[in-house]
Formats: structure tokens, C-alpha cells, sequence
């Protein structure tokens, strides 16, 4: 079995979230390849850890990878909003989240995550149900998609890009990611085609977004994230972009202001130069976290 993921900000990770002594449970929200988890478990020999994640295929891969620790490792499949919901008040010690998709969903899931390849335009974290980026792409209103792209893309080119793909799909229906992304290049200002990055970036990070109402579950998934808590313990929560950022952000400074929570990182943390020159996609990251107070 191959290992894609890297575990990002690993080390400061472990230096945030502390774990008390003796038994200790923690629930890590974002499972993926079990990068984290593997490390929490080897580092503390009581943890356990209830590991989530909404992706079976993934699933599968960490409980294969975690297969030594397995009295203490406990998967669950499910959307973390959805879990801890229903979890018990007062629970865990310890809660992370690691947000967005791994390596594995790029590389090797098949999914048309990769505007670089050409897969089924699915999407999907929960392959079992729901609408795939291929229904948002080819049944959205041109004004619906525009929006998706601009809210969950922060493109500028969103409008020029539903048109683009509105006016094709009256041809024929969008099925593979290498055909929406030649469809959005050509959609745009040469510049803008052959600037930083490719022109249907930003697009493509839209329709993941919406096809897994990534952002729509951050926040209620802290607020039960913090009730789960006993006081003492500390939720860290590692975002991507800006948009998952922000949410955090505010949240938290909302929690401290009410006194529940304390902020521990005035400033978010960002990976050191050697992390980002070992695992380029790390640069983008940042590290909040906080303790829930007593
Ligand atoms: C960035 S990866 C985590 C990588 C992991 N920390 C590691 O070291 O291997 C995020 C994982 O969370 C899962 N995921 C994303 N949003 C989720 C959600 N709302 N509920 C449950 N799982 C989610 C994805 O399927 C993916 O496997």
C-alpha cells in the first residue's frame, strides 16, 4: 500500500495538541491516510482515537496503515459535523482537523479531483449518495454555477467560466475533468491562461466544495467540537485557503470573547521553509488552535 499523504505541520501539531496523562481519548475529525493518527498513537501509548473520515476508500487505507494499533484505533465513517453531533458531551481530550482532501484524492482516487486528468467528473467524498461535480456542471443555471466559482473559487473570471461551460453543454454534457478544464482555459485572458496557476484551479477547488458542502460543515463541527471537549483539552484545526481560514478564525475569537474557549495561537501557525521544500503543497497552511476553558 502506498502512503501519498504527508502529514502536515506534524511536529507542531504534536507540540499544540497536548494530551493528558494516562488514558486519553481524541478524536481526529480528518483521518485521510492516519498520518496524524498514526503519529498521536505512537507517541502516547494510553490514546485512543476515534478516527473520522467521510471517504471509504480512504478509510480503508488508514485501517490498513494503523492495523498494529488496532485496539486503540476506532474508524468511523462519517462527515465530522454529522459524528460529533451525536457524540457525547465531555468525551474527548483532545479533537483535530486536518481539512480539505488528501494526496491519495488527487493521485489515485479516480474521481476527477485533478484537472490535470482524465477521470469521471465525480468529486464526491461519499461516492454512496449525493450530487457529483458533474450534475453541479451540466444542471446548475450559467447564474448558479457563476456563483459556486466566484463564493467557493474567489475566481474573477467565474462569469466568463459559466458562460463557457453553459454554452458547450448545449452540445454536449461535461463527463471528464480534462474536458472542463480545456473548456475554462479557453474561457479566459491568455494572460490569466498561462499565469501562476492553471486557470481552472480555482473552478475546480468551487466544485468540490460544493459537491461536499465542505464549508457549511466547519462551523457547526467546531461548535460540537468544543461541547465533546472536556475543559482543558484543545482543538486543533489545520486550513488550506482563506475561505476555510476565516471560518475558523472568527469563530474562535467569537468563543473567546463569550469565555469559552482560550486562543493559542494569536497568529495562526504556517510550516517552516524546510517542511515547504520537502512538501510543496504545504505552503498554504495554517494552524489554529485553542483550549476549551475549565
Ligand atoms: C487533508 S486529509 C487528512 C490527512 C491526514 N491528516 C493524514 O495525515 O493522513 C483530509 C481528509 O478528511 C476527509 N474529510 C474532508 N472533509 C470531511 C468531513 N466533513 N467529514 C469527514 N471527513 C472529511 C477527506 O476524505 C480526507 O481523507
Amino acid at each position: 500500500m502506498e502512503i501519498r499523504h504527508y502529514p502536515v505541520m506534524h511536529k507542531e501539531v504534536l507540540e499544540y495538541l497536548t494530551i493528558p496523562q494516562g488514558k486519553a481519548c481524541m478524536i481526529d475529525c480528518t483521518t485521510g491516510e492516519g498520518g496524524h493518527t498514526s503519529l498521536f498513537l505512537s507517541n502516547y501509548p494510553d490514546l485512543s482515537i476515534i478516527g473520522l473520515d467521510r471517504d471509504k476508500e480512504i478509510q480503508k487505507k488508514a485501517i490498513e496503515r494503523l492495523s498494529a494499533f488496532a485496539p486503540r484505533f476506532t474508524p468511523v465513517l462519517s462527515w465530522f459535523d454529522e459524528y460529533l453531533a451525536s457524540a457525547e458531551t465531555e468525551s474527548a481530550d483532545a479533537v483535530l482537523f486536518d481539512l480539505g482532501i488528501s494526496m491519495f484524492h488527487y493521485a489515485e482516487s479516480g474521481r476527477g479531483f485533478s484537472f490535470k486528468s482524465d477521470e469521471k467528473l465525480d468529486m464526491r467524498l461519499n461516492t454512496d449518495g449525493g450530487m457529483s461535480a458533474a450534475d453541479v456542471v451540466n444542471g446548475y443555471s450559467e447564474e448558479a454555477l457563476a456563483d459556486v466559482i466566484y463564493r467557493y473559487g474567489e475566481e474573477r473570471y467565474s462569469r466568463r467560466i459559466a458562460r463557457a461551460i453553459a454554452d458547450r453543454r448545449k452540445e454536449k454534457q461535461f463527463e471528464l475533468s480534462s474536458d472542463l478544464a480545456d473548456v475554462i482555459a479557453a474561457s479566459v485572458p491568455g494572460q490569466y491562461r498561462h499565469g501562476r496557476i492553471h486557470p481552472a484551479t480555482r473552478t475546480f477547488q468551487a466544485l468540490r466544495i460544493e459537491v461536499n458542502g465542505e464549508l457549511d460543515r466547519i462551523k457547526p463541527a467546531l461548535g460540537e467540537a468544543e461541547r465533546v471537549l472536556r475543559p482543558g483539552g484543545r482543538i486543533a484545526v489545520i486550513t488550506f485557503h482563506s475561505l476555510e481560514d476565516r471560518i475558523v478564525k472568527w469563530f474562535f475569537k467569537d468563543e473567546e470573547r463569550e469565555g469559552r474557549v482560550r486562543i493559542l495561537t494569536k497568529k495562526p501557525i504556517v510550516p517552516s521553509d524546510e517542511e515547504i521544500a520537502e512538501n510543496a503543497p504545504s505552503r498554504s497552511a495554517k494552524l489554529r488552535v485553542v483550549e476549551k476553558v475549565l
